[in-house]
């Protein structure tokens, strides 16, 4: 069964990118046929980045498509994974990206105002949410939080983390730590699934096992 995942913010530079690649190398590492749907405007960072070296390469790439639903289900129909990565900021695309994902990441980074971009983010989330309730497409939108290029050591951190738990945000047991090798990565066309940070590499298999987790326990819940 295929799996469809959105990485969105209403947010600039909250790490979208970084994680859409970073999962994508991931399933691609075990076994996976994967696309990643590369709709961020006129930027193209993700393509930029999978064709930028020669690790990355089994990943394929649909790039700005005309019609995201149309991308997904061709997407759902040849690949096992297909992520999907947007512009930083409040779009029809977001609300499609959201409304075609069985699994919606949300990534913030230590900063404020990436706390404002997740909650702004959800709001539209459940605004999609309710419009296709009213069709009668049935189902809440499965969507996490994933705190990333964090500095757990910071009080900043422990702030943050704090105002998204008392705000119920659904948080990912999973972190991505500030590390110099997932910009080196972007800078070299890899990632670090396939790099010798082993830290790194430990932090993209963790997120991506519970993001698999997550689809498996709703797949079930759904059965
Ligand atoms: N874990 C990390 N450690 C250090 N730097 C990181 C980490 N993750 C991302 N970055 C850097 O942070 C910046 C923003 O990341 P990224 O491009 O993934 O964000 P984005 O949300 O896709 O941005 P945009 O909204 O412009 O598309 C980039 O320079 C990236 O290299
Ligand atoms: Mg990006």
């Amino acid at each position: 069964m295929s799996r469809v995942i959105s990485v969105v913010s209403s947010k600039g530079g909250a790490c979208k990118t970084t994680t859409a690649v970073c999962l994508a190398a991931e399933a691609a590492r075990r076994g996976q046929r994967v696309v990643v749907i590369d709709a961020d405007g006129p930027q193209h960072h993700a393509t930029e980045w999978l064709r930028g070296g020669v690790n990355l390469r089994a990943i394929d790439v649909v790039i700005g498509p005309s019609s995201l639903p149309a991308a997904v289900q061709s997407g759902i129909e040849r690949y096992d994974t297909v992520i999907i990565d947007i512009m930083g900021a409040d779009t029809a695309t977001l609300s499609l990206a959201v409304a075609n994902a069985d699994l919606v990441i949300i990534p913030a980074t230590n900063s404020p105002l990436d706390v404002d971009g997740v909650e702004r983010t959800v709001a539209r989330l459940r605004q999609v949410e309710a419009e296709l309730a009213a069709k009668g497409i049935a189902g809440p939108i499965v969507h996490r939080v994933l705190l990333s290029r964090t500095e757990p050591e910071t009080t900043l951190y422990r702030l943050i983390k704090t105002r998204l738990t008392e705000n119920a945000l659904p948080l990912f047991d999973a972190e991505i730590r500030r590390r110099v090798v997932y910009q080196e990565a972007a800078f070299v066309g890899s990632a670090p699934p396939y790099m010798a940070d082993a830290r790194a590499a430990a932090e993209c298999a963790a997120l991506y096992d519970e993001a698999v987790a997550v689809l498996t326990t709703v797949a079930a819940e759904v059965a």
